[in-house]
């Protein structure tokens, strides 16, 4: 694994959205999906760190564009216009793509670095896989090299074959959870109602496998 190294560049002007990772975080995700084939959301100066054989930049707008292979993502921050007029969360809607993408094959794996916002509504879908909770505030950087005072905390989840090696893996990184439950299908992120009966479903014959107080009192 590479050591923590950030390139030295000159200054750019700072935007918000960007954050770019470090090294030890895409580095894991390497190990787990055997490489980085595309990071949809990035720019040049990430990618030295990142090194996905392809990445798109705002300029391509990467949520547009095909996706392919083994995927690192860790989208940007803040809102999206839409056509329609109003605007979106882009957690929201790269989450989303992230998960589409994965179930319809259009790619085989991705480990998608998020805020660990388990009260919102785009992170639900993320527990029917493998996540991991960072045991540190993860330092990101911005154009100029230096770290980001980052308040908040995050989340990898882990879309792909190789749970146990992403457990493996990113286990010494975090706290690993292993896929909550496991629907016969993932739902979209804006069919928040079906998934939900579809959940309560699946709670309620896990109740009524498991034995009761009761049951257990009565064992030899
Ligand atoms: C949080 S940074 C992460 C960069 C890199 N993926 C990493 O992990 O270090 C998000 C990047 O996505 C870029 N970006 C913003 N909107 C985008 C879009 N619609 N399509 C592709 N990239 C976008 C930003 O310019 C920024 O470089």
């Amino acid at each position: 694994m590479r050591t923590h190294q950030q390139p030295t560049l000159p200054q750019h002007s700072s935007k918000s959205n960007e954050h770019y990772t470090p090294a030890k975080w895409p580095d894991a995700a390497r190990l787990v999906m055997g490489g980085i084939d595309l990071d949809p959301a990035s720019c040049e100066l990430a990618n030295e760190v990142v090194q996905a054989e392809r990445i798109y930049t705002k300029a391509d707008d990467g949520l547009l564009q095909p996706w392919h292979g083994r995927v690192w993502c860790n989208p940007p921050y803040g809102y999206r216009s839409r056509r329609s007029g109003g605007r979106t969360s882009n957690k929201q809607v790269w989450v989303d793509r992230c998960v589409q993408a994965y179930l319809s094959g259009e790619i085989e794996q991705c480990c998608l670095l998020v805020t660990s916002s388990t009260g919102d509504g785009w992170f639900r879908p993320l527990w029917s896989n493998w996540v991991c909770f960072p045991y540190e505030r993860i330092s990101f950087y911005g154009p100029d090299g230096s770290s980001d005072s980052n308040p908040g905390s995050s989340a990898v989840v882990y879309l792909g074959p190789n749970g146990d090696a992403f457990r493996r893996i990113f286990s010494p990184l975090g706290r690993v959870v292993p896929p909550e439950y496991a629907p016969e299908k993932q739902l979209p992120l804006w069919d928040h109602e079906a998934e939900w009966q579809q959940f309560r479903k699946w709670s309620h014959q896990q109740s009524q496998a498991a034995p009761t107080t009761q049951d257990r009192r009565q064992d030899p």
